[in-house]
């Protein structure tokens, strides 16, 4: 979490300063700052709450070619002005903004800082602070860098500005994402491409341990042991437009429109010269190979996990066990003996998904990345990726990544089961057809759903979903979509669990959003939600052409009872985004809540 950016060249860096943080604002929004350095020294400005209100502050008048920024999502201390980034040393010689988490703050400022006073609750000030320290022990400002990073453990993306080198941004990652991107005239650096694609599509990767020196007319990368690297840069594929709102007024609800889109294009990157669905052999070779599929994910990419697990068990008739990434490290599985590990995250940047695979690449396993960020970190750190073709998300609520991810895998499950031999009894490519059109169909049916939102979620303060199957793990999503954009407190249940606890719950006029989507299951969903009926709730039953009955709020049209979760997740979505609208939501940006969920 968190955005970093910088500048240095020829133009007055404030306005692409806090453009690139508004583009970063998914990582972070409680506070924001910038640092310009002119011939009259370093200036800062810095705001609580959003962008919007770090412009409010930004004095015109200050002109400067080169700084620093910051959008922040607090760990260490409130979000307020005196904790927000740029954090100085005590002499305002040093100006340093940081992305992560340093774990050993406290024994450093116990160890060096003694005899100083620190301003804000942070472990960045920790940083700053004890590079200024090393400095006046004599170390010019690059050693001194360099010595505090030997020295510090945890994760981190930093910038730092010295008002004695003034031609210079000092730059060093460790675990955090950072790219440098190059101009003629100038170079910026960005936590993600997308905050300055305004000025470069060049960027350069950089590897963990590594400072750089970025000036501008040159870009230099050393790792802390003095080594200079030497590596070409690469061509960032966004088109800017892609990550433009257009006519929408929100992210998420152009996002959810997209689903079609990317469903059809997840088809043709997907599809052979001949017409068949292809997936590189390699990874084919690896899902072959593995006795058991250990899928690790979080949040919404933990439940398209849960889709996957059916999707693969199914076709392809391999085990497969769906861990959340944060405890797989305390409640790690006996593994099988030919374990291969699936990472499923949008993002490719969770720390807690990372984590899991550092450890079992160190323990000597296969790991298969599905990601929406090429060259992400989880996408460089495992032996294989299969990319969504999704285009950028920014809405904090995943949408068309959770559907992209379901197709993805499904593609990839039935590309496995054809190599081990299990024909499918349906056509995966026309199925994907068919539901690319049927998302187009619930997309249009817009107004529906805003009613269902307003018919069932006004006034309430909790929700329940409910499902049997795999309509039990859509019922998941469903309920985080709901929670997190609106704040009505919302759970997803097995429909048999009900009768074991939550029923408990159900009070006059609770919400009940039951799916029912599958034909086997049909009769036993109905059947809880006559239980919970007869206790007062208020039922909205969503099913699927061919089971549907009388009085059922709306019907899905008629897919493969596999892939149902592709367009059963899509009303959910849109009722979401109604419920939180009505409640005066900011929908793209949810209290408390962060896109890139890079500290554990
Ligand atoms: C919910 C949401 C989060 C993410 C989770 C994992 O709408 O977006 O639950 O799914 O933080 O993120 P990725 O997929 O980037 O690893």
């Amino acid at each position: 979490m968190c955005g970093i950016v910088g500048y240095i060249g020829n133009n007055d860096s404030k306005e692409i300063l806090v453009k690139g943080l508004e583009k970063l604002e998914y990582r972070g929004y409680d506070s924001a700052g910038i640092a310009v350095m002119n011939a009259d020294g370093v200036h800062v400005f810095k705001e609580k709450g959003r962008i919007a209100d770090l412009r409010m502050v930004v004095d015109a008048d200050v002109s400067a070619n080169m700084g620093i920024g910051h959008t922040r999502w607090a760990t260490h201390g409130v979000p307020s002005v005196v904790n927000a980034h740029p954090h100085q040393s005590t002499t305002e010689r040093l100006t340093l903004v940081h992305n992560g988490v340093i774990e050993n703050y406290e024994l450093l400022k116990d160890e060096y800082l003694m005899d100083v006073a620190l301003k804000s609750e942070t472990d960045t000030e920790v940083v700053v602070q004890l590079i200024e320290v090393f400095m006046k022990e004599g170390l010019e400002v690059e050693e001194a860098f360099r010595k505090t990073l030997k020295l510090v453990h945890g994760s981190y993306a930093f910038a730092l500005l010295d008002t004695e080198t003034p031609d210079t941004i000092f730059v060093a990652k460790n675990k955090s994402p950072l790219l440098v991107g190059l101009g003629e005239g100038f170079n910026v650096v960005a936590s993600d491409a997308m905050a300055m694609l305004q000025v470069t599509n060049q960027f350069v990767e950089l590897m963990d341990k590594e400072m750089v020196i970025v000036k501008q007319n040159e870009v230099t990368i050393v790792t802390l042991e003095g080594e200079t690297m030497n590596r070409a840069p690469f061509t960032a594929e966004i088109d800017a437009s892609d990550i433009e709102k257009g006519t929408y007024a929100h992210y998420m609800l152009k996002e959810i429109d997209e689903q079609p889109l990317v469903t059809r294009k997840i088809i043709q990157e997907y599809r052979a010269e001949d017409g068949s669905l292809h997936v590189d052999e390699e990874i084919v070779a690896a899902m072959k190979e593995s006795d058991r599929v250990y899928i690790v994910a979080a949040g919404t990419s933990y439940h398209a996990g849960l889709v996957g697990k059916q999707l693969i068990e199914k076709m392809a008739k391999i085990p497969v066990e769906v861990h959340i990434a944060s405890e797989f490290g305390y409640n790690m599985p006996l593994l099988s003996e030919k374990p291969l590990f699936i990472f499923i995250s949008q993002s490719g940047e969770t720390a807690d998904s990372r984590a899991v695979l550092v450890n079992v690449k160190a323990m000597g396993y296969k790991a298969l990345t599905v990601t929406n960020v090429p060259g992400s970190t989880l996408s460089r750190e495992a032996d294989y990726t299969l990319l969504l073709h999704a285009g950028p998300e920014i809405a904090v609520a995943s949408t068309k990544a959770y559907t992209a991810q379901i197709a993805v895998l499904s593609i990839l499950a039935a590309v496995t089961a054809e190599a081990r031999g299990f024909a499918l009894e349906f056509d995966l490519t026309k199925e994907l057809g068919i539901i690319a059109n049927a998302m187009e169909a619930l997309c249009d049916e817009k107004d529906e759903f805003e009613q269902i939102a307003r018919d069932f979620l006004a006034d309430t303060r909790n929700a329940f979903f409910i499902g049997r199957g795999i309509d039990y793990y859509v019922g998941l999503e469903g309920s985080l979509k709901l929670k997190e954009i609106s704040y009505i407190q919302a759970e997803g249940f097995a429909g048999g669990e009900l009768k074991h606890g939550t029923i408990a719950l159900i009070e006059d006029g609770t919400p009940i959003i039951a799916l029912a989507t599958q034909e086997s299951v049909n009769l036993s969903i109905r059947g809880n939600v006559k239980e919970v009926v007869a206790r007062g709730a208020n039922p909205c039953i969503i099913s699927m052409k061919g089971l549907e009955m009388n009085g059922d709020t709306f019907v899905i049209p008629e897919v493969h009872e596999l892939l149902t979760p592709l367009i059963s997740v899509v009303p959910l979505q849109l009722i979401s985004y109604y419920a939180a609208l009505h409640r005066g939501c900011d929908v793209d940006k949810p209290r408390n809540l962060a896109k890139s969920v890079t500290v554990e």
